[in-house]
């Protein structure tokens, strides 16, 4: 019976690391069959899921002796944290580590947007040489509306300074007062007012009820015209229909989206788009983000398993089952 169950591609030198002190089910497809994932995660000890895996509370009940549930990425969408916490299951997670990578995406696709790169590179591979139609704007002396004035949003602000922008910001969490709004020299507004404001619009919210759909067509609208959106948060944020009659009508100068409402999404009328970018949920996805996720779930899961605690976790460090201790 494995300890560990891998149910998505986690893979480097911290995992076959693991891979040879424990007893590893390595299985990267287990996310789509959550029978197969039921039955695996009866046995096991840790599970160990990216983002595609629901590991929902009837998977929690289904581990009997599970002690922790470790996500390689930020958000915990995918897991009932809830009742883990009520099965006294740890959940391990990667808030830091794939911050940065995250931000570089959202300023690479707003330079993108802005300079029309991918557009541009499809018509001259095709033999064309529209330099007329290919020119963008610059992004110093524009004003970047930060949703989600977090790690990776405040991240993401500050590169986006270091090209010369300003930035509004709108986060229900924080206040004027807080470091990253003063250290950003930020101006925190309503979401209205920020989308009537910004030139670019980045988003930077977990998925929560609050936050679901929370951009939609009537929010599109408000947006300066011309305007353009940048995703890299969770698909669920953006109402895509809403979204893609905004660019039809022509209210919105573009958008880049990493994540999608549905994952993996057919293509649609947004693929279509010249104006629009599409990347496959790849933000984290760096060498060196990667290495830093892989070994800290790796070493949480280890650490956990072998009776000590984890560091980086959503509710508390060490397992909470009644017989968690004997081992
Ligand atoms: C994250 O939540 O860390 C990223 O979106 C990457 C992922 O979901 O795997």
């Amino acid at each position: 019976m494995p300890d560990v169950v891998v149910t998505e591609n986690i893979v480097g030198s911290p995992m076959d690391s693991l891979r040879g002190d424990f007893d590893v089910l390595f299985d990267p497809d287990l996310w789509k069959d959550p029978h197969k994932l039921l039955l695996a995660v009866a046995s096991a000890k840790a599970l160990v899921v990216r983002n595609q895996t629901r590991v929902t509370a009837e998977a929690i009940r289904a581990g009997e002796d599970l002690r922790v549930i470790a996500r390689a990425g930020a958000g915990l969408n995918n897991i009932d944290v809830e009742a883990a916490t009520g099965a006294g299951v740890v959940v391990a997670y990667t808030p830091d580590e794939n911050s940065v990578s995250v931000a570089e995406l959202a300023l690479g696709l707003m330079l993108a947007l802005a300079r029309k790169i991918p557009a541009a590179d499809r018509d001259t591979r095709k033999g064309g040489w529209a330099r007329r139609e290919f020119t963008g704007v610059e992004l110093m002396g524009k004003t970047l509306g930060v949703v989600g004035l977090g790690r990776i949003g405040a991240l993401t602000a500050a590169r986006a300074r270091a090209v010369g922008m300003t930035i509004i910001a709108h986060d229900d969490f924080i206040d004027a007062a807080a470091p990253a709004v003063l250290d950003l020299d930020a101006r925190l507004m309503p979401l209205d007012d920020l989308l009537a404001q910004a030139d670019f619009v980045t988003c930077h919210v977990p998925l929560t009820d609050s936050t679901r759909e929370m951009f939609d067509y009537d929010g599109f609208s408000k947006m300066k015209p011309g305007a353009m959106f940048v995703n890299t948060s969770r698909g669920e944020v953006v109402d895509e229909e809403g979204l893609q009659r905004a660019l039809e009508e022509g209210k919105l100068g573009g958008a880049a989206l990493d994540v999608r409402q549905t994952e993996p999404p057919e293509l649609g009328p947004l693929g279509e788009m010249d104006n629009v970018i599409l990347m496959p949920h790849v933000a984290a996805f760096t060498e060196e983000a990667q290495h830093r996720v892989v070994a800290s779930v790796c070493r949480d899961v280890r650490a956990v398993l072998e009776g000590g605690e984890a560091a980086a976790y959503a509710n508390f460090a060490s397992p909470r089952r009644p017989d968690s201790a004997s081992g």
